[in-house]
């Protein structure tokens, strides 16, 4: 009940000012949101870096509405992928296909993500195209098959909630396609999702299953340790080399989990979000979690 009101709160572009103006100060977002600036997010990733982690950076950002928008922010990302490469940090970068305009002109949305991953390309880096709400899961999937015919470093999210989700990955395989894979942020209706968190792991095992025996490489994300136990269990039993594969996390969130599983060999990568559009992000963080609410009414009474 308490995640479906606050997805339901993400999704309300008139709350934001409300929450952002009143409700919720800047230390209490800074925890799952690295700062405002560029410089903010390649200092973060370079913190990781130290600790033998590695990053993929996120401008915060989604579901613009006109064509200018969607350009503005597609120029963050060719800075985010300039400042990678001249910072020297291991970062890649992961966007939102409704940043890019993908609600606003389709053709337009492909080409200007073309042009991010053709850049991504020219440094040896890689972007990742994040799954958003079932609205667009379609779409997004054909953008990212179009790409993948042509571009070997461009990957895609895909969410166990979906009872759709398994049919994707077998096609996602046939392109030998990267995939990240993670139980899904949004609220979706028991028509098309699983409505049980057992049926949704129970999902996230069997596609990690698929995702490791595949032999291409690809992001198991989740801080859920269960899920994480039966990765290393199933990789061991398999004999699955540990490089082969990696965890992925978000920025703030089991970082203990995260420099553990670094220690132990494993390749981990933090999801670094950064900018001024963290309201619809931060949502879903409490919406996974309704303890952080607690956090937040803590800090409340601090500001
Ligand atoms: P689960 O929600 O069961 O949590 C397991 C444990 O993790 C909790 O008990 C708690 O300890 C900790 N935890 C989880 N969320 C927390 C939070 N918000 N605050 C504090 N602790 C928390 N989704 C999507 O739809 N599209 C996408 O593209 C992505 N991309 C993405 C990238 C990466 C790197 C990650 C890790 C996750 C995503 N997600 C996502 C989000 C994902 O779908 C899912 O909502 C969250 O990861 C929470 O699910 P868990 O698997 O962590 O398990």
């Amino acid at each position: 009940m308490m995640r479906a009101i606050l997805l339901w709160f993400s999704r309300q572009k008139w709350l934001k000012n409300f929450f952002m103006k009143f409700f919720i100060s800047r230390a209490v977002v800074k925890r799952f949101v690295c700062g405002e600036e560029l410089e903010d997010a390649i200092q973060a990733v370079k913190n990781l870096n130290e600790k033998g982690l590695i990053a993929t950076i996120d401008h915060l950002g989604e579901e613009v509405t006109n064509w200018d928008e969607a350009q503005k922010a597609a120029g963050f990302y060719h800075d985010i992928l300039e400042a990678i490469y001249k910072s020297k940090v291991n970062s890649n970068a992961s966007l939102k296909l409704t940043q890019m305009g993908l609600k606003v002109d389709f053709q337009k949305c492909h080409d200007s993500v073309e042009g991010i991953v053709q850049k991504a390309k020219g440094f040896g880096n890689f972007v990742r195209i994040d799954m958003e709400g079932s609205d667009v899961t379609q779409k997004t999937l054909e953008l990212f098959y179009n790409l993948r015919q042509k571009y070997d470093n461009v990957g895609i999210v895909v969410q166990t909630y979906l009872y759709r989700t398994e049919k994707d990955v077998e096609g996602i395989l046939n392109l030998k396609g990267r995939i990240r894979l993670c139980k899904g942020a949004y609220k979706e209706p028991s028509s098309i999702a699983f409505p049980k968190k057992k049926d949704v792991d129970d999902n996230f095992e069997k596609l990690t299953k698929m995702l490791l025996k595949s032999g291409v490489y690809h992001g198991i994300a989740t801080h859920d340790e269960k899920l994480v136990d039966f990765t290393k269990k199933y990789a061991q039993e398999e004999s699955i080399p540990k490089g082969t594969f990696e965890f992925q996390m978000l920025y703030g969130i089991r970082s203990d989990l995260q420099e553990s599983l670094t220690k132990e060999g494993y390749n981990v990568r933090v999801y670094v979000p950064y900018g001024t559009e963290w309201y619809p992000y931060f949502m879903r963080r409490l919406a996974e979690r309704p303890a952080n609410l607690f956090f937040l009414l803590r800090n409340f009474f601090k500001r």
